[in-house]
């Protein structure tokens, strides 16, 4: 299998707490490789040790061959321009018209003259079926709008890589229905490699060609979806992740639930939290 990028055992903490622990992952080139679990077991630090925003402690992560950890600052940057990146609750600058977002990476990183960076909005924006908006505001688009102009804007120096961070939040079903079919349908035509973290379990499975499933900063179900439906049967965890609430409170969320309740003076909850969301 042809590998875009490459964990090799990865640890990362903040202070002295372990967000990722002896992480190994292989991210095949061209696929879509979905990445879930529990809010704060670490995805988006993953997505910011790929996109070389931080380092690991140890281990090493390669995206395309480039050893995160030793790269020099002109290869980081080298690298960072094949990458696209759709933020967790990314927002668009919302002094500038759909179209001048589009445009923005491309005056910030190229020489373009500038009727090559008009076709480009168009041709970006035509891609994620927005082109009648290219002049107007953020504030006069829908959510779903305005979440596939900012698509269409880390799409805008034709990245080989694209990452993309809870893309489905807050999305009712149409418009998530239609950036599903979107971050598939880029994903072929375009030859993408794409890294996709979401809770929304079903959504990214029905797209995903590999799966990652994390908690309390390591691996925990890997393979295809079909591999997961397996490795379920033998999991609780991954029945209750894959099968429950989208927010299962567990693992990391749960220690961090507890801690609070102790800070805030409310002891601490004798029933796991887990169980009392059940019994409710
Ligand atoms: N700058 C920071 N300093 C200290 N702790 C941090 C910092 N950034 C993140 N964390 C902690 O690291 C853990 C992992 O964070 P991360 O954002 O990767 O989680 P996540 O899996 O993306 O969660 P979510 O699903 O809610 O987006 C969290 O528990 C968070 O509290
Ligand atoms: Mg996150």
């Amino acid at each position: 299998m042809d590998s875009y990028i490459q964990f090799e055992r990865v640890s990362f903490s903040h202070g002295r707490r372990v967000i990722l622990d002896q992480v190994d992952l292989v991210i095949p080139r061209g696929k879509i490789t979905a990445i879930m679990g529990p809010s704060g077991t670490g995805k988006t630090t993953l997505l910011r040790l790929i996109g070389g925003q931080i380092r690991a402690r140890s281990g090493r992560v390669m995206v395309n061959g480039l050893d995160m950890g030793r790269a020099s600052r002109s290869e980081l940057l080298a690298m960072r321009r094949r990458l696209g990146m759709l933020f967790q609750n990314g927002a668009l600058f919302t002094d500038l018209t759909a179209g001048e977002n589009v445009a923005f990476p491309l005056r910030e990183h190229s020489r373009l003259p500038e009727d090559i960076i008009q076709r480009i909005i168009a041709l970006k924006l035509q891609a994620v079926g927005l082109l009648s908006a290219a002049d107007q505001m953020p504030a006069a688009l829908s959510g779903g709008m305005s979440r596939r102009v900012a698509l269409a804007r880390a799409l805008a120096l034709d990245p080989e890589l694209m990452l993309y961070d809870e893309p489905f939040t807050g999305q009712d079903p149409i418009n998530l229905g239609v950036l599903l079919r979107l971050i598939a349908s880029l994903n072929k035509a375009l030859g993408l490699t794409s890294v996709l973290v979401s809770h929304d379990v079903t959504e990214a499975l029905s797209i995903a060609d590999q799966v990652f499933v994390i908690n309390e900063g390591r691996v925990v179900g890997s393979g295809s979806p079909e591999d997961l439906l397996v490795q379920k049967a033998q999991s609780p965890f991954l029945q209750q992740f894959l099968d429950g609430v989208p927010d299962a409170v567990t693992g990391q969320s749960e220690t961090e639930a507890r801690n609070l309740a102790v800070a805030l003076g409310l002891g601490v909850p004798t029933v796991p939290m887990a169980e009392q969301e059940s019994v409710q």
